[in-house]
């Protein structure tokens, strides 16, 4: 990891106010992306890791049992909770938590995982670890946009910062998904540097 997760909560608790209008048109395809392949059934609960404003719970509340959001800043929580206070939903909450501690009420079974522009900020080893927590919380897929390398590295494009990002490549990705047991079932490609897995929980695996 580059930068510390406290540093990471302050630089994103800096840009809440903002966040909402300024993102690049890869990055609303990828949301897009992972709204429509998340798919959720009327009586599935959804996790949404690095939730962030809510863009993507938000979204998927529409068409879920509920969706909980969860993020390392409050500044970008506290933006979640009043687009779902001011929109009337119930369905939906939002609270601390990261990826390899989602935080999530051990009586609560998750059906579906989604995450957007998020876990770059990991190195590929915590990446590996998130990926394991995910998995073990038990879902039958989990949808993961974000900036993801399909050619070399190019630091000067602007998907990521260097300083403070750490993509890794779709192959290192898949590796982990595979190893943690999910299939991948879809690979959108939206730029050179921004993608969208879909993995689904491999057959016969009940972990
Ligand atoms: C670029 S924003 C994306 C927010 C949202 N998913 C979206 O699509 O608009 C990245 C978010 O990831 C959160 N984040 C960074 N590291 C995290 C971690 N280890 N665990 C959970 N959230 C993290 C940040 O606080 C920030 O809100």
């Amino acid at each position: 990891m580059k930068r510390s997760i406290e540093d990471h909560a302050a630089r994103f608790d800096k840009a809440a106010a903002t966040y909402d209008s300024e993102g690049s048109p890869e990055y609303r395809a990828a949301a897009d992306l992972v709204t429509d392949h998340a798919a959720p059934e009327p009586n599935d609960v959804v996790l949404d890791l690095g939730t962030g404003t809510g863009a993507i719970a938000l979204a998927l509340s529409e068409t879920a049992g509920e969706v909980i959001g969860r993020d390392i800043s409050e500044g970008m929580l506290d933006q979640a909770s009043e687009k779902a206070t001011d929109a009337g939903l119930d369905n939906i909450s939002f609270g601390t938590g990261r990826f390899r501690e989602p935080n999530v009420p051990a009586d609560t079974a998750v059906d579906i995982v989604v995450s957007n522009f998020a876990m770059h900020h990991l190195d590929d080893a915590a990446k590996g670890e998130a990926i394991e927590t995910i998995a073990a919380l038990g879902p039958r897929r989990f949808v993961l946009g974000d900036v993801m390398l399909f050619g070399e590295a190019d630091p000067s494009e602007p998907f990521y910062s260097p300083e403070v990002d750490d993509p890794a490549t779709v192959g290192t990705l898949a590796d982990a998904l595979t190893s943690a047991g999910f299939a991948l079932s879809a690979v959108e490609r939206v730029h050179d540097q921004v993608g969208v897995l879909v993995a689904e929980r491999a057959v016969g695996d009940d972990s």
